[in-house]
């Protein structure tokens, strides 16, 4: 029998109760022998899904040679994920960091000396209101959502919030003192909504006009996952820095600030470090990863299977759908049924999903996940739409 007690965690999240065993694919296997489809990827991270030839042989032979070495040193892995993601994305100059949040950790570090070697009080960073950016305490700081602020203060100062696509409040927030402004391209957690490419063409304008390091948040919508590299890029824009990790390692924990130009030459010995970061274990996951993203044909097969999920699930005209947006295999689906409500049905139908923001199913699948499996989960999906409105 396996062990399914779950007590002597820390109470911070709402499980499930599901214990999984392996997976394959976009498909996902409980202890008890139940196989679900997973539209959910470990909250976006599992980009080759589940137990990945290439992934799992590149780890293994990586482990038979070593798994972590300190920063001091390079490996051959390291060396070449960096070089690898650096042309991949366009960037100069890679920090590899662990997760999300210490990713965004070191772009707000990075600004912070960047605005405040221009001038003493160019310190301030401008996030958007219903943003995410992690769950460290700048981080938390930078997420543009009251319900995050509080318990854990005093909070570090010096960050203001403007609504996302209003460029007068942005107008208004970048001044003098700003050293940087941190978008999501397509905002996640907030309720995968894409900002208007106007909007942030705009806001990268404005920042160069005024001294401020244009930044992005691609820790979710990065790595493939809006159907490009990188969503930024997609939308024609020219960050100083990206930041990324979720898909980045395929479920091997890695994050990465990107940056080019001046911004790529801020840090020097000392500024900043992670014992772990990049290590060659993680590296040789990112740089599998980042061959799969290479394939010619990849990264438009997951922007096709996005609008044909975007499609089918608008044809449905259900009753409970309000609209369905997001770009790539990164898809919001607004309801007015309870989100939860329609994850617990859909878990029970077997199909793994998420929610974001209030009222937003999100879908995040495997960019590898077949067609069988989409229309597999679609029906599942659809099924929990209706328990819903028959009152399930
Ligand atoms: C846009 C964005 N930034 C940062 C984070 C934090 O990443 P992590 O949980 O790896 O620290 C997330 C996580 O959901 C995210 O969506």
């Amino acid at each position: 029998m396996s062990d399914t007690n779950d007590d002597f965690f820390m109470n911070t999240y709402k499980r499930t109760g599901l214990v999984f065993a392996s997976g394959e694919g976009a498909l996902i296997t409980a202890v008890d022998g139940r196989t679900y489809v997973d539209f959910s990827s470990g909250i976006g991270v599992n980009s080759l899904g589940h137990n990945h030839p290439r992934l799992v042989a590149a780890l293994a032979a990586q482990a038979g040679r070593l798994i972590h070495v300190s920063n001091y040193y390079n490996t051959p892995t390291s060396l070449a994920a960096a070089r690898e993601l650096c042309e991949a994305t366009g960037f100069e100059a890679v920090f590899f960091a662990n997760s999300g949040a210490e990713a965004n950790e070191g772009a707000i570090k990075l600004a912070r000396k960047y605005g405040s070697s221009k001038s003493t009080d160019r310190v301030k960073i401008v996030t958007l209101v219903n943003s995410f950016h992690g769950r460290t305490l700048a981080a938390l700081t930078a997420t543009g959502q009251e319900k995050f602020h509080k318990y854990f203060g005093p909070f570090p100062t010096g960050f203001a919030y403007v609504p996302a696509d209003d460029i007068a409040a942005l107008e208004a927030a970048i001044d003098d003192r700003t050293a940087a402004l941190i978008i999501e391209p397509i905002q996640g957690e907030g309720g995968v909504y894409p900002l208007s490419i106007d909007y942030m063409k705009r806001a990268q304008r404005l920042c160069r006009e005024r001294g401020a390091l244009f930044i992005c948040d691609e820790v979710q919508c990065g790595m493939g996952r809006s159907g490009a590299i990188l969503a930024s890029s997609q939308a024609g824009l020219s960050p100083d820095v990206v930041m990324v990790a979720k898909g980045l390692g395929g479920g091997v924990p890695i994050g990465a600030v990107l940056a080019r130009g001046e911004a790529a030459k801020v840090f020097g010995p000392g500024d900043h470090g992670s014992t772990f970061g990049g290590n060659p274990f993680a590296a040789a996951a990112a740089r599998v990863v980042l061959a799969e993203l290479g394939r010619p044909g990849f990264l438009d097969s997951v922007a096709k299977k996005g609008e044909a999920i975007m499609k089918a699930i608008a044809a449905w005209k259900h009753p409970l759908v309000a609209s369905v947006r997001g770009k790539g295999l990164m898809i919001g689906i607004v309801t007015s049924a309870p989100p939860d409500t329609v994850k617990h049905l859909a878990m029970e139908e077997g199909l793994l999903v998420l929610t974001a923001g209030e009222n937003v199913i999100r879908l995040l699948p495997p960019l590898v996940i077949a067609d069988t499996e989409i229309e597999k989960g679609l029906e599942l999906l659809k099924r929990a739409f209706d328990r819903v409105a028959a009152g399930a």
